[in-house]
């Protein structure tokens, strides 16, 4: 078993078949972890798995917690504080999202820039944790120098992919027409339900990190169409193997 990665990945949406490439790997269910969550939902307990992908020793979360789920922020983003813990320094992280950039077009690739918190509370309300100061910067809560290597590795591998702004919202509705119209005004490129708590907690924390939205609908005037979970999922996995591509990469550098 590995002991001391250095590197995490939240197998979010669209990078789900990538837990099956880690080996040596050693699971850990949610359930075995002093206060870690739980899912609720049956069959969707989840865990942590340590082990190897490609050289680097990886620390993987399958299954992640949403705010419109029940949880407390702070139950969002505890696997951020167990990361911080155990000495993690770079968060990979992937999402569904809406589209909202007229540009866009379902099954796109979308790095994530930068993000707004649309969601009701922020994560580090509260107490402080010496992880960081009590007023935090955010002028880059997604590494550049990461984007810039995502980009490269994208260019070698012929894969396209969009840049952009990525709103969280609380969910679990999507949005009417109006809603996607004024995140689009307020400067989003893709709108989603999660993340945006982790990589704030993680920015805390001083770890590092990095994000790919995979666009699976477009709430874009003219183009809005109906959406379920099943075309949302449905929309990521045609794409998986293009996202897990530049992750698997991205890892491999990191
Ligand atoms: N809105 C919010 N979350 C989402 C969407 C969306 O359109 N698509 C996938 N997750």
């Amino acid at each position: 078993m590995t002991t001391h990665p250095t590197t995490a990945i939240i197998l979010g949406t669209g990078l789900g078949n990538l837990a099956k490439e880690i080996t040596e790997a050693t699971f850990i269910p949610y359930k075995d972890i002093p206060n870690f969550p739980v899912s609720t939902v049956e069959g969707h307990s989840g865990q942590l798995i340590f082990g190897k992908l490609g050289n680097k020793d990886i620390m993987a979360m399958e299954g992640r917690f949403h705010y419109y789920e029940g949880y407390t922020m702070q139950e969002v983003t505890f696997p951020i504080r167990i990361m911080y813990e155990l000495g993690i320094k770079t968060l990979f992280v992937s999402n569904a999202a809406g589209g909202v950039n007229p540009a866009f077009n379902i099954g796109d690739l979308m790095i994530i820039t930068d993000q707004i918190n649309a969601l009701p509370e922020n994560p580090l309300r509260g107490k402080n944790y010496p992880t960081g100061p009590r007023f935090v910067d955010m002028h880059e809560a997604y590494s550049r120098a990461l984007i810039e290597q995502a980009k490269n590795i994208a260019k070698e591998k012929g894969i396209k992919v969009q840049e952009g702004v990525y709103l969280a919202t609380q969910g679990p509705t999507y949005e009417t027409p109006a809603e996607y119209s004024m995140y689009h005004t307020w400067g989003a490129d893709a709108v989603g339900m999660s993340t945006v708590p982790e990589v704030i907690v993680a920015h805390h924390c001083g770890i590092k990190c990095f994000g790919i939205s995979v666009i699976t609908d477009l709430g874009i005037k003219g183009k809005i169409v109906e959406v379920s979970h099943e075309e949302v999922q449905k929309a990521a996995n045609a794409v998986q193997p293009l996202m897990a591509d530049i992750m698997r990469e991205m890892i491999n550098r990191a």
